[in-house]
């Protein structure tokens, strides 16, 4: 039975998908919503708990969005096809809210259904696929290459605060996480934290730090089995991650990428040869595309030195700055902490969609208990 109870919502910005005057406490957003209801489909903004109000100018994160079917009662569901036709008819304007907010809550809008959440990427949001290629995480594909599994590391762990696949030369632009049932028991939140928030912290409380990673970027070091191990949490093994069916394969693709290895043991212990990749400097911060000045903490280095761990890897060992020097241990926990007081958590419930700014915002899983299916997808 499920105890994550449906989180209360409160209207904060009804002028949002209407011309009508907002109140004073929204004015500040309603220009960018900018949202177009269409015949099957109103939406507006809506504050949920969890999400985060700063109050200092930053706008609200992330900004939620409560769909409804106008003329419907309360709760008429909306088809798949009009929840495309109305994210499609508004395809600029939600880009343009991803941008100013980080990421987007999206509650009402889907029935809980995979092929819905597919139609919604390929045919509503146009979302130009980027395929799961270097990542470390073991995955299902559930709709052809477009949806697949969120990370299913075991329940019991916590998968960390990260920038998706930012230990890669090549990460995605976006992602999109959707709910068909959230854990039947307890927990399994998906956190997100707004990285140009941890950025301007962290440099105002570790500068020396910020500037090491900032003039030498980081480089991230794993030791991947050939076959994928679920038992772990970075488990993907290197035939999966490099998308490879050979040895030669494998170092030609790593090669190209401008990576270093090494080959480790006989694969005497059921999991294959083992691969030592090590990655060339990628950079650890970011700049914004279209807001100028704000700068993004974008690298995965909390989640490969807090969560890289399995029989093959130690996580201090995975990730180093780009001229091989050690990361100072104080600002690595201060990251974690910086990170936690940047966070948004919101409950999932059936058919929530988030639609998140990979450049900007960091995404987390909590532990939890029961069964739980959140899926997800990523675009260019
Ligand atoms: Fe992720």
């Amino acid at each position: 039975m499920a105890t994550t109870a449906p989180a209360k919502l409160t209207p904060a910005d009804p002028a949002g998908s209407g011309p009508p005057a907002a109140p004073a406490a929204a004015a500040a957003d309603a220009p960018a919503l900018a949202l177009h209801d269409t015949p099957d489909v109103a939406v507006r903004a809506v504050s949920l708990p969890g999400q985060r109000d700063w109050g200092d100018g930053t706008p609200v994160f992330p900004r939620c969005l409560l769909a409804s079917s106008p003329g419907g009662a309360q709760g008429t569901p909306i088809s798949a096809a009009a929840a495309t036709a109305w994210a499609a008819a508004n395809r600029s304007a939600l880009d343009g809210l991803v941008r100013r907010h980080g990421a987007l809550f999206v509650r009402g809008l889907l029935p809980a259904d995979a092929t819905a959440f597919a139609s919604l990427i390929t045919d509503g949001v146009a979302a130009d696929n980027f395929p799961y290629v270097g990542g470390n995480a073991v995955r299902t594909a559930v709709v052809g290459d477009v949806v697949f599994t969120a990370n299913e590391s075991p329940p019991s762990r916590v998968i960390p605060f990260h920038h998706e696949l930012a230990q890669t030369p090549d990460s995605p632009a976006r992602i999109f996480f959707f709910c068909v049932h959230p854990a039947t028991v307890s927990g399994g939140e998906t956190p997100l934290a707004l990285s140009t928030r941890v950025y301007d912290r962290l440099a105002a409380e570790y500068p020396a730090f910020v500037r090491q990673l900032t003039q030498h970027g980081v480089s991230y070091r794993r030791v991947m089995s050939e076959w994928d191990r679920s038992s772990s949490a970075i488990g993907r093994g290197w035939r999966a991650t490099l998308n490879v069916s050979s040895a030669a394969a494998a170092e030609a693709a790593l090669a190209a990428r401008g990576y270093t290895w090494e080959w480790l043991g006989d694969g005497s212990d059921g999991h294959g040869r083992l691969l030592r990749e090590v990655s060339p400097p990628l950079p650890a911060t970011r700049a914004v595309d279209g807001r100028p000045g704000a700068v993004a903490f974008y690298n995965q280095i909390h989640a490969a030195y807090t969560g890289w761990t399995d029989e093959y890897n130690t996580p201090a060992e995975c990730v180093r700055d780009g001229a091989g020097g050690a990361l100072d241990a104080d600002a690595m926990a201060a990251v974690g902490r910086v990170l936690e007081a940047c966070a948004a958590r919101i409950a999932w419930t059936p058919g929530d969609l988030m639609y998140i700014d990979n450049r900007q915002a960091y995404h987390a899983r909590g532990t939890f208990e029961g069964r739980r299916r959140v899926l997800a997808s990523l675009a260019k």
